[in-house]
Formats: C-alpha cells, sequence, structure tokens
C-alpha cells in the first residue's frame, strides 16, 4: 500500500460502513490503502477494562487515560515500520484544510487517535506530541467521524485511488485556492430549469472560460459571507446587514 492508516479507537465497529463501500472499498480491495482498527480497550490494565476516568478538579464527563492510550500507540508503531506521524483528533486541534490534506498524503503512515467523552489526559498529548486536528469549530460526540473524515480526504489524493472518470485536480481549493465551478447533467431541462448554454456548445474554451469565472464568483461570495459580520440567528443564506 502507499499509505498505512492505524485507528486506535474505543469503536472500530463504527468504522464498518465506511470501509466496505464505494471509493475506499476499491481502494482497499487494490492494495493502494490500508486500514488497520485497534481497540483501545485492548490496552486496558485494570480489571475492570476502564480507559477513561473521571477529570482529577471535578466537572462532567471522562477523560481518556494516558497509560492505555500511551501505550497502545507505542504497541502500534512498533508492528511495522515506519513509525508513522500521530494525529489527535480533538475540536481544539489545528483545522484540517485541504492544503494539510495534501501534505498528509505524502506521509507512508498515519497513526489516527480518536478521542471521546471531554477529552485526552494531558499527558498523551505531552508524551506522543501528536498533531492536533480539529476538522471544524464544532463538537462531536468523539474522533471516529473526524478521523474517517482524514481517511478519506487523504486517500483520494493518492494515486489510482479514484477512477479515470473521477479527478482530485479539478475539485475546490485546488492550486489556486478556488472553489469548483457548479455541474450539470442530464436532463437538459428539469422543473423549467435549463443548462448554461455553453455547457452544451461544445467550444472547450469557452467552457473553460465560462467555469474559471463561475468559479471565481462563488469564492468571492462564499469569501463576502465568511468576513461580513453576523445577524445572530439568522436562517443561512439570508441577506446580510446592511
Ligand atoms: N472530536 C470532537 N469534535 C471534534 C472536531 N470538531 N474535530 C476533531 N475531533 C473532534
Amino acid at each position: 500500500p502507499l499509505i498505512r492508516f492505524d485507528v486506535l479507537t474505543l469503536f472500530p465497529n463504527l468504522f464498518e460502513g465506511f470501509l466496505s463501500e464505494s471509493i475506499l472499498k476499491r481502494a482497499l480491495e487494490r492494495n493502494l490503502i490500508a486500514v488497520h482498527r485497534h481497540d483501545l480497550r485492548t490496552w486496558a490494565s485494570n480489571k475492570h477494562h476502564q480507559v477513561d476516568d473521571r477529570p482529577f478538579g471535578g466537572g462532567p464527563g471522562m477523560v481518556l487515560m494516558a497509560p492505555p492510550v500511551v501505550e497502545a500507540v507505542e504497541a502500534v508503531q512498533a508492528l511495522t515500520a515506519p513509525p508513522g506521524l500521530v494525529l489527535a483528533m480533538t475540536p481544539s486541534g489545528r483545522r484540517l484544510d485541504q492544503e494539510w490534506v495534501r501534505r498528509l498524503a505524502t506521509q507512508p503512515r498515519l497513526i489516527l487517535l480518536c478521542g471521546r467523552y471531554e477529552g485526552f489526559d494531558e499527558r498523551i498529548i505531552e508524551l506522543l506530541q501528536p498533531k492536533l486536528v480539529s476538522i471544524g469549530d464544532y463538537v462531536l460526540s468523539g474522533g471516529e467521524v473526524p478521523a474517517m473524515v482524514v481517511i478519506d480526504a487523504v486517500s483520494r489524493l493518492i494515486p489510482g485511488v479514484l477512477g479515470d472518470d473521477q479527478s482530485a485536480a479539478e475539485d475546490s481549493f485546488g492550486p489556486e485556492g478556488l472553489l469548483d465551478h457548479p455541474h450539470y447533467t442530464r436532463p437538459r431541462l428539469y422543473r423549467g430549469l435549463s443548462v448554461p448554454e455553453v455547457l452544451t456548445s461544445g467550444n472547450h474554451a469557452e467552457i473553460a472560460r465560462w467555469r474559471r469565472e463561475q468559479a471565481l464568483q462563488r469564492t468571492r461570495q462564499r469569501f463576502r459571507e465568511a468576513v461580513l459580520p453576523t445577524i445572530p440567528n439568522a436562517p443561512y443564506g439570508s441577506a446580510p446587514p446592511a
């Protein structure tokens, strides 16, 4: 495989459907990528197979304990070389973007650490020095969905993972950082809405020009939305304040 993912999680079964359909399934079958799941409970030492505990100092929720997690990562890294880059999924991490995804896709091995409950004992971070990855400024109930996001976004950049009829090169956030242009397929007319004529003209230079203009327009629009002050609780897409 061109890249190996090792996922450390309390819920390895959550990845079942994700890995058994579509692009990821095909990439695994064709041995372009490898995904190994490891149940953190395997490294629980005490009699209750406990991997989380109540926070010192009080407060709600449970904290992932350092000993099982640190020992799990070390054991998994020792399974095979290279040790791999360790990523810990947490909303307090650095926001993932396509540029970071492109750099991750150059790694031979990624170790993905999924948190649950209120988070990781800080000594896990100190000892393993993982890169902290957030997939966005909202809180999920665990790092499993974020780990799937990383595996998906990285895998589709691995040569051969996308089919001939797909391409990562023309996606949003390409080299210029532009959003993708609009797409249309059959039927030509649907509920009174027609396909822009240029796309059926056969004029490829004109089509390329139109798509670029659309991509620029969309990117400018998105940028405006991002920097204008927001009306609290206004529905998305509502008019910006004057
Ligand atoms: N765990 C919980 N929420 C998360 C987020 N937004 N990104 C990464 N890991 C998380």
